[in-house]
C-alpha cells in the first residue's frame, strides 16, 4: 500500500510511521509523498533525512481557497496513494479531496472523540480545554475523515491518565508518546493488510481484540 502523510509541524507522528516501517511494525506499507502547507515545518526535514518524496505548497501562494484545493487535489492525485494520512496537518482537507479518497483518508485527533473534538479543537487546545473541564482521562483517536470536522468513522483509540499536574505541554507529550505514536502506526499496518471494514459508518477490524 503506498501511502501520502500530510503534515503541518513536528512530524512526530510521522516520524512514528518511518519507525514503524523501517522497523518492520507497519507492514506492505512504503511512504510514496510527504506534504507539507507550512514551509518551516520539522517534519519536512524528517522526510529529506528519509529520503521520502515530499511537496510544500502553502494557501497563501494562491488567489484564492478553489484554486489551492484543486492544487491540492492534483498533488495528491499525483502521488497516486492507496491511503492519505493526516499526521498533524492543519489544513481543512477541502470535499473535492474528500469525494475523491472516500473512506482512504485517516487523521489523528489528540482527544477521545467525541469529546474535544470538532471546530476550534487542535492542537495544545484540546489539552487546555481537557485541562479546563478537570476530566481525569483523555486519549487519542484514529478515525476516517468524512466531510465533517472530526466526525468520520473511528478505528482506534488510546486512553491516557490525567495527572492533577499536567500543562497542557505535559499531556500533549503524554499522549503523543502513550497514544499517538502507537495507535496511528498500527491502524496503518492494520488497514495495509485489509483489516479495516467500513460498514455502516462504523469501522470493523478483524481479529481486533
Ligand atoms: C498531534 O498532537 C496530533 O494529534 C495533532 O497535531 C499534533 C501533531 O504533532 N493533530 P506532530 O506534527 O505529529 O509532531
Amino acid at each position: 500500500m503506498k501511502i501520502a502523510v500530510m503534515v503541518s509541524g513536528g512530524g512526530t507522528n510521522l516520524q512514528a510511521i518511518i519507525d514503524g516501517i523501517g522497523e518492520g511494525r507497519i507492514t506492505n506499507t512504503e511512504i510514496c509523498l510527504v506534504y507539507s502547507n507550512n514551509p518551516n515545518a520539522y517534519a519536512i526535514e524528517r522526510a529529506k533525512k528519509a529520503g521520502i518524496p515530499y511537496v510544500v505548497k502553502s494557501p497563501k501562494e494562491f488567489e484564492n481557497r478553489a484554486e489551492f484545493n484543486e492544487a491540492l487535489l492534483q498533488i495528491l492525485k499525483d502521488a497516486e496513494p492507496d491511503l492519505i494520512v493526516l499526521a498533524g496537518c492543519l489544513v481543512v482537507i477541502p470535499e473535492i479531496v474528500v469525494k475523491e479518497f472516500k473512506n482512504r483518508i485517516i487523521n489523528i485527533h489528540p482527544s477521545l472523540i467525541p469529546s474535544f473534538c470538532g471546530t476550534g479543537y487542535y492542537g495544545l487546545k484540546v489539552h487546555e480545554k481537557v485541562l479546563e473541564r478537570g476530566v481525569k482521562v483523555s486519549g487519542a483517536t484514529v478515525h476516517f475523515v468524512d466531510e465533517g470536522t472530526d466526525t468520520g468513522p473511528i478505528i482506534l483509540q488510546k486512553a491516557v491518565y490525567v495527572r492533577d499536574d499536567d500543562t497542557p505541554e505535559s499531556l500533549q507529550r503524554r499522549i503523543m508518546e502513550q497514544a499517538e505514536w502507537k495507535i496511528m502506526p498500527l491502524a496503518i499496518d492494520l488497514i495495509a493488510n485489509n483489516k479495516v471494514k467500513v460498514e455502516d459508518g462504523k469501522v470493523i477490524i478483524d481479529g481486533y481484540e
